[in-house]
């Protein structure tokens, strides 16, 4: 299904077929869709970081933090850091300036720290994380390599916002799940103590998890945190549609997940069994019918592998 509808004075378009959606975050090689530009308060507050960025100074940051990014490394800096309390304060605008500087603040402050760290234990770096890569490139004299103060402070603001609120939206859905669909709950403990012996499960033990995986995925179809937007920026030629320039397109996730035709007519009934034999065997091979961590080059950093 796609329609159009008015935002205001701006027209969106929305896509649900998946072939479409390929289209637009796969198959752009022409880059006609960059990401929508977050504006007023949301702007102040996530800054320039990967997620907001296009072009080359995307694919800058997108390569530091291929290279550097790994889970554990934002247990550094999550467990210092507190700034969704002072976000619901207020959407007012002139308050947003002071809520942009409590947040660098909060940031600076684990800089500093850090940086404290590698001078008076004498380290010779500062640390293999992504917090010790963005500062290695912050101090770096290599221009091409060198990122400036407020990058470094906008990349983790990005990573805390992205990274939070999914996570505790799919938690929360998942125990809510667990709590309503007891013989999952009880396959899935048995799967944890079989493989684990009653020890906190290790990384690696984790991912051999398959009831765990199982009940994951079909948690994230179900109430898949995000949606997805996109613009163009000319116009273009999308199935038998000619869109012109400047139309926001959004992509309903949740749509597309629910929809009868890709996952049956029992597609709102929560079913881990349907990724029994893995995600392209529950979706045919059909790579953009099931999009929790988005698709293409920008694709979520935070999905394991
Ligand atoms: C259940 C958890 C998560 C879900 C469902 C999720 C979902 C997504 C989606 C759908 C996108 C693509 C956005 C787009 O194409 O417009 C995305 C991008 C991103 N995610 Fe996640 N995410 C999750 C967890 C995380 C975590 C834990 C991190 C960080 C550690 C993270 C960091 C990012 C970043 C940095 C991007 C932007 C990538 C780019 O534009 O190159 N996400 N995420």
């Amino acid at each position: 299904m796609n329609f159009l509808y008015w935002h205001g004075p701006q027209p969106q378009l929305v896509f649900t077929q998946p072939e479409l959606i390929k289209e637009i975050l796969m198959n752009d090689k022409e880059g006609a869709f960059p990401k929508t530009k977050v504006q007023g308060f949301m702007e102040k507050f996530l800054g320039q970081g990967l997620a907001t960025s296009q072009g080359e100074e995307w694919f800058k940051k997108r390569m530091l933090a291929n290279h550097a990014f790994h889970a554990e490394s934002l247990k550094v800096y999550m467990k210092n850091f507190d700034c969704c309390n002072i976000l619901r304060k207020t959407h007012d605008e002139s308050e947003s300036d002071e809520l942009q500087q409590g947040v660098r603040a909060s940031i600076m402050k684990i800089l500093k720290k850090r940086e404290e760290n590698v001078k008076t234990e004498e380290l010779d770096s500062y640390g293999s994380d992504f917090l010790g890569k963005l500062l290695k490139a912050y101090h770096s004299k290599d221009e091409t390599k060198k990122i400036s103060l407020d990058d470094m402070i906008d990349e983790c603001k990005t990573f805390y916002i992205a990274g939070h609120e999914t996570t505790t939206n799919l938690l929360s859905w998942t125990i809510l799940l667990l709590a309503t669909h007891t013989d999952w709950q009880d396959r899935g403990r048995k799967e944890v103590l079989e493989l684990s012996c009653q020890q906190i499960p290790s990384p690696d033990s984790i991912s051999r998890l398959k009831t765990r995986s199982m009940i994951i995925n079909e948690s994230l179809r179900l109430y898949s945190p995000t949606a997805l937007s996109r613009k163009t920026n000319k116009e273009v030629k999308l199935g038998k549609l000619l869109v012109p320039a400047n139309i926001e397109i959004l992509i309903p996730i949740l749509a597309v997940h629910h929809d009868p035709k890709i996952w049956g007519e029992d597609a709102h009934l929560f079913k881990p069994e349907r990724f029994a034999e893995g995600v392209a065997k529950a979706t045919n091979n059909n790579m953009s019918a099931y999009l929790p961590f988005g698709l293409g080059p920008r694709t979520c950093m935070g999905m394991k592998p």
